[in-house]
């Protein structure tokens, strides 16, 4: 019996210097003990409801401050006094108004007030943040109208969130945000579609605009635009996506169009000298046309999981370059003509596909660099990973809820027998 051991690393903790956590301790106060030298004091899930003034006014080299989810009502100006606080994180209290914080103005970067009740905000309190590049206000669902303050705003900030806003009005909420890099609304309604006025003067590269209620594509301001990632998932589209739609993006690098009732593959072939990601997973998409793809030369991931395809779809010569591909929960089975033509797969997610061990032996004729292959939810009960022709490339193999003869100890198991996750597994090699 020959056992192999495959290393999963989920994630790497980073440890600060100079850090005091103290939290979900049930706290109603900053405690009095912190030592003075602190740079990072996270006091967040806790239940304090008021901050003296100057409380942190001998902690010189404070820069990084969280008090989320606590019980804080307001914060009174000159709180942060003598403190170079440049992340501030008050997101989940109870604050109503967006706070006077000029003490910090020169220094604050980060700003994230989201999941508050601000219902006011100072014109005079927005200005004084003179150095902010990211302002979250997600979850604020009565906050005054944006063009009341935008023109306050320091054209440092290039990152807005406004998500869970109860956004609905577009008239001249978001142009001339010149200097904005990244906006995210989101869970909203907007009471028109996105016309060419929505964002003029606004060179956004990263727009992310999920479920909105857009019916129709976003229309943005003719030659002028400069997105890059454009995120629209949950939103109802009603026509057909086709290329006129897409023209306008020049620049497009990431198009997610996630669960937007889409019934056939949009015809995205206008992108075709930038788009290097084409996101299409939870729509109702039963084909992909042969040879749409022929001409997606920068493509490198085709996300199409959770679509009805039912068998395995036909992507031209793209197959030979293209580097991720999901199409896991679209009713396929694979086999080995299907997967010979990849070459340059590193990415695979076949997940959720009633897959059984005549599919994973189809998997022998993938001669691509995997290093990530996802076989959760399926019906394998052995898998020979040595005669793979990606085994030494692989890093990481999911089999969750297969029936799968896991033979390390401790495993998890779901009663009936399969062991769910395997992540980090010896395998009974065949
Ligand atoms: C902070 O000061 C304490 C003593 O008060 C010392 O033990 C600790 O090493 C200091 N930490 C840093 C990050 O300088
Ligand atoms: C806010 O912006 C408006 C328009 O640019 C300007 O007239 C006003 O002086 C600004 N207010 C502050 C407090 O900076
Ligand atoms: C786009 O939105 C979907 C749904 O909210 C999310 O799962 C996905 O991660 C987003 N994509 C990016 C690139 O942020
Ligand atoms: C590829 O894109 C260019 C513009 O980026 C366009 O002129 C050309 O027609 C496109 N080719 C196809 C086959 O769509
Ligand atoms: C999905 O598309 C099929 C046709 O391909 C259609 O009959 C069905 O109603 C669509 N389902 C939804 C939920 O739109
Ligand atoms: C996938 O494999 C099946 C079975 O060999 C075959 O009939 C079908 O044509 C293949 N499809 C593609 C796109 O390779
Ligand atoms: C896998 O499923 C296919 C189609 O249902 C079936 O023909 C085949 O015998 C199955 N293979 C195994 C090993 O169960």
């Amino acid at each position: 019996m020959v056992l192999l051991t495959l290393f999963h690393i989920v994630s790497s903790f980073a440890i600060t210097v100079g850090s005091y956590d103290a939290s979900g301790r049930e706290l109603n106060q900053v405690p009095t003990d912190i030592p003075l030298n602190e740079s990072h004091i996270i006091l967040n899930n806790n239940d304090i409801d008021s901050l003296p003034v100057g409380i942190f006014e001998d902690y010189k080299d404070l820069s990084y401050l969280d008090i989320s989810k606590n019980r804080l009502t307001d914060i009174l100006p000159n709180t942060f006094i003598g403190t170079r606080i440049d992340t501030l994180r008050l997101a989940n209290n109870l604050l109503k108004a967006f706070p006077d914080i000029s003490e910090i103005g020169h220094c604050l970067r980060s700003l994230m007030l989201s999941f508050n009740a601000i219902t006011e905000i100072p014109i005079e309190n927005v200005a004084s943040l003179q150095q902010l590049a990211y302002l979250d206000l997600s979850g604020n669902k009565n906050l005054p109208p944006i063009r009341t303050f935008k023109s306050n705003l320091s054209n440092t900030l290039h990152s807005f969130r406004l998500e869970y806003c109860n956004m609905w009005s577009v008239t001249d909420e978001l142009t001339d945000l010149k200097w904005m890099m990244n906006l995210w609304i989101s869970n909203g309604r907007f009471s028109e579609q996105i016309s060419d006025n929505t964002f003029s003067g606004t060179q956004v590269v990263n727009l992310y605009v999920q479920n909105m209620g857009l019916v129709s594509f976003p229309v943005f301001p003719e030659g002028s635009n400069r997105i890059k990632i454009l995120n629209l998932s949950k939103n109802k589209f009603q026509e057909e996506l086709n290329a006129r739609d897409f023209g306008q993006l020049e620049s497009i690098v990431q198009l997610t169009l996630q669960n937007c009732r889409i019934d056939k593959f949009p015809d995205v072939t206008s992108m075709n000298n930038t788009l290097k990601v084409l996101d299409v997973q939870m729509n109702n998409i039963s084909t992909i046309p042969s040879n749409i793809l022929d001409y997606m030369s920068e493509l490198e991931t085709l996300l199409i999981s959770h679509n009805p395809l039912g068998r395995f779809p036909s992507l031209g010569i793209r197959a030979t370059s293209l580097k991720s591909l999901s199409i896991g929960g679209t009713q396929i089975r694979i086999s080995c003509k299907n997967l010979s033509e990849f070459l340059s797969l590193e990415k695979l997610d076949v997940s959720d596909n009633s897959l059984n061990n005549t599919d994973a032996l189809a998997l022998q004729c993938l001669h691509s660099p995997v290093k990530h292959l996802n076989l959760n939810s399926n019906y394998i009960t052995v898998i020979n990973l040595v005669a793979l022709p990606f085994f030494r490339t692989l890093q990481e193999i999911e089999l969750g809820g297969n029936p799968i003869q896991c033979i390390s100890k401790g495993l998890p198991h779901d009663g009936q027998g399969r062991a769910r996750y395997c992540n980090i597994v010896q395998f009974k090699a065949i």
